[in-house]
Formats: C-alpha cells, structure tokens, sequence
C-alpha cells in the first residue's frame, strides 16, 4: 500500500523544525488551536499538488522572517521507499524525488493524489466563483495530465491577449493581426478545457448522487450544474461579439476564466435554500464523490479530514469512514478525541501537537 511514512518540515508556517512518523492506516492529529495541525497537514497535501489547498501564494507557507521552506517526505511505495522533497522560497519551488530534481512540476504532478476535507469546502455551495474553479482546475490535474497542459497554454494566452488589448496603439491593422491569432489559439485551449469539465462533472455527478443519499438518508439529492461562460461550440461566434467589449475594457470578457459551477438539493440552488447543515452535507458528499473518482483513476490516494471530523456524530463519523476506507491512508485533525468512536480509535495513532513542543524541534 502507498502511504507516507514520516515528514519532515523546516520552516513551513508555524514549524522551526519538526519530524512525525505516520501508519498506513488513520493517523488523528490533535491539538489546540493555532498550534500547528491543519499547516501539518497542508504540507502533506503540498507534497502531493505542489501548492497548498488554502494559500494563496506560496510565500504564505514560508515561516515568518525566513527565505524558503523545505518538505521532505519518506513514502513507502510498492515496496520501495521514495524521498520526495519539495523546496519553496520566494523566487520560485522545486522538486526532488530520490535526489534528482524534477523537469518540472507538472511532470512530477500526479505522483499521488491527495483529497483534503476542510472548513473551506462550504465554498464550492456560497464561496466566490474563483474558489469553484480552482477546486476544477487542481481536481481534473490531478486525473489528467493533458488538462493541465491546456490550462497551462490557455492562461499563457489569455495574458499575452490581455496586454495586446491593454497597448492598444496607433497601427490598428498590425495589432488585429495578432489579436486574431492570439483569439484562435485562446478558442482552441477553451474548448478543451471546456470539454473536460463537462466530462468531469458528469462523471462526479455520477458519484455524488449516491453519498448524498446515504448520508441525508435518502431525503436529499445533489447535483453540480455546470455553467460555462460560452459553451465549447460558441466560443468563436462569442468572441466576434465580444471583440469590440474586449477593446473598450482592455481584457477578455468570455472564455473559461469566467466559469462558474451551481450546487443544486433536491434540484433548489443550495447557496439560496439549504441550511447550514445540508450545505455541509453537500460539500462533504462532493469530496466524497471526488475521492471515489480520483481512486478509479489513481492508486496512490491521501485523505485529509482538517476539522470536519470530530463535527459529525459517532453514527456519521462511522458512515464517512467506510465511505472513505478503501485501502487509504488518512489523516484526522481534530482539537479533541473525546468525541472520536472508539472503533475509529481503535485504528488509529495519536499524534499529540503541542504549542512550543520543544522536544519535536520546533
Ligand atoms: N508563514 C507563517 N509563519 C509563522 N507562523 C505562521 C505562518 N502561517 C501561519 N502561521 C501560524 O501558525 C499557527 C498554526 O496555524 P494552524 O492553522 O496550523 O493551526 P491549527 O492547529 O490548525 O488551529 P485550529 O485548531 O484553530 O484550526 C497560527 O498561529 C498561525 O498564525
Ligand atoms: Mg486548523
């Protein structure tokens, strides 16, 4: 089985230094607030995705008054063990697996797959539209290697046609040439991208149907709905339209960059009607579908419940964990276990976290 067997952090957030050894089966981590257990976390997930799930720039995650941050992790891998290291400083990161530094980091991307639940999934029903395309964009990274190389193409583009709408100048006819070159080549990465969510939402909707159901027990049913900006058979009539719009504000006012997914119970738009509960229910049905796709298509899956767990009653903490136990290795945080089953306990470690814990380096 694939899992990490210990990571070491050197100035990551709170962490002077620190080094924990994990299991392959759950490994609960608890502590008090603020003393380090969802940036412990994130730093798994940042060994998996190369960027954390909460930051919005990578220099967040460097310690306060230093210049990089290092993550290594151990991981046991059919048998082997494989070090992975990835280093941030505020010029840029990088990674290393087993002492060769990686082409880059979309070619490293891939070599596990991590699912984190966390306080923030409860954007994907009431968050900005910005927060529904990234949870897109890492998730259909994580399963296919091409989207990446389309979103990758397609932002390059987008920016090149941003400035050239931006230094609008005197010769009109030269800067049309490339704005319609610019416009094909952004057209034909759109509809890429544009089919691959369709194909990744309908996949989901596929899983999400069933973990809905069982953990409202059977009273609800959710559903993503897409909604793209401009449908992929649209783009280039939409684009002539646009053309004179695009000019006026200087950017690109259609395309992928500006879409946008809705959450639907019982097919009523959940950012509107749902209560606080059933909005969670929903956003942890959507990971718990995301995890199930992800396991089709990768192996090498770790999941990360960050504060949702120990939220959910004994009965449902059971329900999620047999939802989720299929050969993963996963990883709790909580600010307590008291309210932990005891079946759960039973196979798990407890990793203590406590503030200023001098004996751990930090
Ligand atoms: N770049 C950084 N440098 C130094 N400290 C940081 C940095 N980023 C975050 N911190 C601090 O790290 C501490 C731990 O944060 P973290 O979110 O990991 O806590 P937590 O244990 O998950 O708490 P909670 O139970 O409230 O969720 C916080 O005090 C936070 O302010
Ligand atoms: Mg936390």
């Amino acid at each position: 089985m694939f899992y990490l067997k210990e990571i070491s952090l050197k100035d990551f957030r709170c962490y002077r230094t620190y080094t924990e050894k994990f299991i392959p089966a759950i490994n609960i981590i608890v502590g008090d607030n603020a003393v380090g257990k969802t940036s412990l976390v994130e730093a798994i997930y940042c060994l998996g995705l190369t960027r954390s799930h909460k930051a919005t720039n990578d220099s967040e995650l460097i310690r306060e008054g230093n210049e990089y941050t290092i993550i290594k992790g151990f991981f046991n891998n059919e048998e082997e063990d494989d070090e992975i290291i990835l280093s941030i400083s505020n010029n840029g990161k990088r990674i290393n697996k087993n002492n060769k530094i990686e082409a880059s980091l979309s070619k490293y991307l891939g070599y596990f797959s991590a699912i984190i639940f966390c306080p923030e999934d409860l954007n994907l029903i009431n968050g900005a539209p910005m927060s529904r395309r990234k949870f897109l964009d890492v998730n259909i990274g994580q399963i296919n290697k091409q989207y990446l190389k389309y979103s990758i193409n397609y932002k390059k583009i987008l920016k090149q046609r941003n400035e050239v709408l931006k230094h609008l100048g005197e010769n009109e006819k030269f800067d049309d040439r490339i704005l319609s070159i610019l416009t094909e080549a952004l057209i034909s990465e759109a509809k890429s991208i544009i089919i691959e969510r369709e194909k990744f939402i309908n996949e989901l909707n596929k899983h999400l149907y069933g973990k809905c159901n069982y953990i409202s027990s059977e009273s609800e049913n959710g559903k993503i709905i897409y909604t793209p900006n401009c449908s992929a058979d649209n783009l280039k009539k939409e684009s002539e339209n646009k053309k004179i719009l695009d000019k006026i504000t200087k950017t690109t006012n259609w395309g992928p960059h500006r879409d946008d997914f809705v959450v639907t119970i019982n097919d009523r738009e959940a950012s509107k009607f749902a209560s606080q509960g059933q909005q969670k229910t929903i956003a942890l049905s959507i990971k718990l579908g995301l995890a199930d796709l992800i396991k089709e298509k990768s192996k090498k899956v770790l999941v990360i419940l960050d504060d949702v767990f120990g939220e959910l009653d004994v009965n449902r903490q059971n329900r999620v964990l047999d939802l989720l136990k299929f050969d993963n290795q996963i990883f709790i945080t909580t600010t307590t276990i008291d309210n932990l089953s005891e079946k759960v306990l039973k196979e798990s470690k407890v990793i203590h976290i406590d503030k200023g814990g001098e004996e751990n380096g930090r």
